[in-house]
């Protein structure tokens, strides 16, 4: 699912193609018809859907219809690649939703961080290290049980574009890590702890 840019849905398109990660991405949804991304489903003759939120009176018919779309897929998993809507997680797709976060969660986490905004914050701050997080998503922004977590030093000539791209050099790689542990199993959920089996 995808809002901007679409990095996260190119990497992830990139690692399948080179066989670093065994997954198939059978639909695109996207929250907005002018996510950039777009492109790089319509490249790759990926299915799209647009499911937009000023279309449904509220979150919860909104969150139906896209887990809709979902069942009739039959897919295993949801991967937020830069979504930025919030969604009501039915009870069966529990811990089968995912999110890359680009700060080092509960850190500068939370409504209203997302993009620059987390770099800005973290600058600002005065941090002195910060990284990514994939995480399971549930009802809240960026409070699912954590999956895998990665961290670098915050420079001190860093600026948000320069932490951005470095940050986004940790994701590209820390992803489909995650990814590729679902789909050999060896990730089990207990409460808000995951364990990781080697
Ligand atoms: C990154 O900040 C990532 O952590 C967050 O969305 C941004 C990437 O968006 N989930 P995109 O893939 O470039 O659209």
């Amino acid at each position: 699912m995808i809002s901007g840019t679409g990095r996260t849905l190119k990497n992830l398109l990139e690692h399948i193609a080179s066989e670093t990660l065994a997954a198939e991405i059978r639909m695109v949804i996207a929250s907005t018809p002018h996510a950039k991304g777009l492109q790089y489903a319509e490249q790759a003759s990926i299915p799209i859907q647009i499911v937009e939120r000023q279309d449904f009176e509220s979150r919860e018919d909104f969150s139906r219809s896209i887990f809709h779309c979902c069942d009739e897929a039959d897919i295993d998993y949801v991967i937020l690649a830069g979504y930025i809507k919030l969604l009501e997680i039915p009870d069966n797709y529990k811990n089968r939703v995912l999110n890359i976060h680009p700060s080092l969660i509960p850190a500068f986490s939370g409504q209203g961080y997302y993009g620059d905004h987390v770099h800005e914050a973290v600058l600002r701050y005065g941090a002195k290290i910060t990284g990514c997080t994939v995480h399971f998503v549930d009802n809240e922004y960026d409070r699912g049980p954590v999956i895998l977590q990665r961290a670098i030093d915050v420079r001190e000539d860093d600026d948000v574009t320069s932490l951005n791209d470095r940050v986004f050099e940790l994701e590209r790689l820390v992803y489909p890590e995650a990814l590729q542990l679902l789909a050999d199993g060896k990730i089990k959920v207990d409460g808000r702890i995951v364990q990781i089996s080697k």
